[in-house]
């Protein structure tokens, strides 16, 4: 396999992490019952998470897309976050639920969760695939989450290297050769 050759090993094969997004679309589902929600992706990582979840819901879904990136295009955060694509959606008064592929140092998602809970929504969630709670520098209320993770540094299902890597369908720990 192409890609799957710089890859150490894989830590959620494509049947784990269906099953897992199943169950946390459940839950959303029972969480809101009855009400709308605005799922919000952060794009480009959590793009392949996003779509598989959205499906699991069953509830009146309004989806929108926000690009924020408080990487440069190393494994560290830089610590500055850019938001250079910002919502279409008004979501003043909506359920809004926020969908990332990892919460690493948490710096992207309180940022966010300042810029959007200024908007007034109803009410404000945070999904997260991968949750690793080792790094954090900054709080962050999870309300939802895939699946923790140690400090290491993961590819596949969204989440790239340089970019790369994104269309892998399991989520692995990549070579140290191809990062160092
Ligand atoms: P935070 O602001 O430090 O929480 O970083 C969140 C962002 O860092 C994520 O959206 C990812 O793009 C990136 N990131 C953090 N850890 C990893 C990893 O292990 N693999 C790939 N990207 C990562
Ligand atoms: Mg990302």
């Amino acid at each position: 396999m192409e890609l799957g050759k710089d890859i150490k090993c894989v830590l959620f094969d494509v049947e784990a992490i269906a099953a897992r997004v199943k169950e946390l679309g459940r839950e959303i589902s029972r969480d809101f019952k009855g009400e709308q929600v605005v799922m919000i992706c952060i794009l480009n990582g959590a793009c392949p998470f996003f779509t598989d979840l959205i499906r699991a819901i069953d509830l009146d879904v309004r989806i929108d897309f926000i690009t924020a990136s408080s990487y440069g295009n190393a494994t560290e955060s830089s610590g500055i976050v850019q938001i250079s694509r910002d919502l279409r959606t008004n979501i003043e008064g909506k359920n809004v639920i926020v969908v990332e592929d990892i919460i690493d140092t948490g710096i992207t998602l309180c940022f966010l969760s300042k810029l959007l809970s200024a908007r007034n929504p109803k009410s404000i969630s945070i999904c997260t695939l991968l949750n690793k709670e080792a790094r954090r520098e900054k709080v962050v209320n999870v309300q939802y989450s895939g699946f923790p993770i140690a400090d290491e540094f993961v590819v596949g299902y969204g989440l790239d290297y340089n970019e790369k890597y994104r269309n892998l369908p399991y989520v692995g720990v990549l070579k140290e050769e191809k990062y160092l």
